[in-house]
């Protein structure tokens, strides 16, 4: 147990990152003395983008927080928790619908490792609606992305994503 720092982890596909994530992001930084952004795998979840094009893009937009770090888990979110000491997963929560499915997660990993607690932020309004599932299927029809993910991302989708 890490004494000294109140770390929280906040993990998540990030494929690709969004403004939705930024969001809590940046509030779960003000909370903590660190945040460790964790991308995960999700095992029901093929990636659109590697490892290492999710990680450039969270950094590109993470700079400006300076108690906010990135790092990369193929593993179980619960033993890396334990691991780096970290006393809260942090997840940001939408609508209803996330609700049962991240009560789910939030449980299972209290069961897996009983020394952090899982804490929702709710979504501020406007991301309410947004995921990057939602944000992907835009993009492969030619919509207007632009607000919903940072520039660096609407490029990298561009390239990977909209339908020729
Ligand atoms: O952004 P997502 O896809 O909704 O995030 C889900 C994620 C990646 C956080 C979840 O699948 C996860 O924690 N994966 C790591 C492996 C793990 O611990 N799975 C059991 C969770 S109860």
């Amino acid at each position: 147990m890490n004494d000294l720092k109140r770390i929280a982890v906040c993990p998540g596909s990030f494929d690709p990152i969004t403004y939705g994530h930024l969001d809590i992001i940046k509030r779960a930084s003000q909370i903590f003395d660190e945040v460790v952004i964790l991308i995960s795998v999700n095992a029901v979840k093929t990636p659109s983008f590697t490892e290492a094009e999710r990680m450039m893009m969270i950094k590109e937009n993470t700079n400006e927080f300076d108690n906010v770090v990135i790092d990369v888990l193929d593993g179980l979110l619960a033993d890396y928790v334990k691991k780096i000491g970290a006393i809260a997963i942090v997840k940001g929560l939408r609508a209803v619908s996330d609700f049962e499915y991240e009560f789910q997660m939030a449980l299972a990993n209290k069961k897996l490792y009983n020394g952090a607690e899982t804490v929702f932020l709710t979504a501020s309004s406007e991301n309410m609606y947004l995921s990057s599932s939602v944000v992907k299927q835009i993009a492969y029809f030619g919509g207007d992305i632009s607000h919903f993910v940072p520039n660096n991302v609407l490029e990298f989708i561009r390239k990977r994503l909209v339908k020729e």
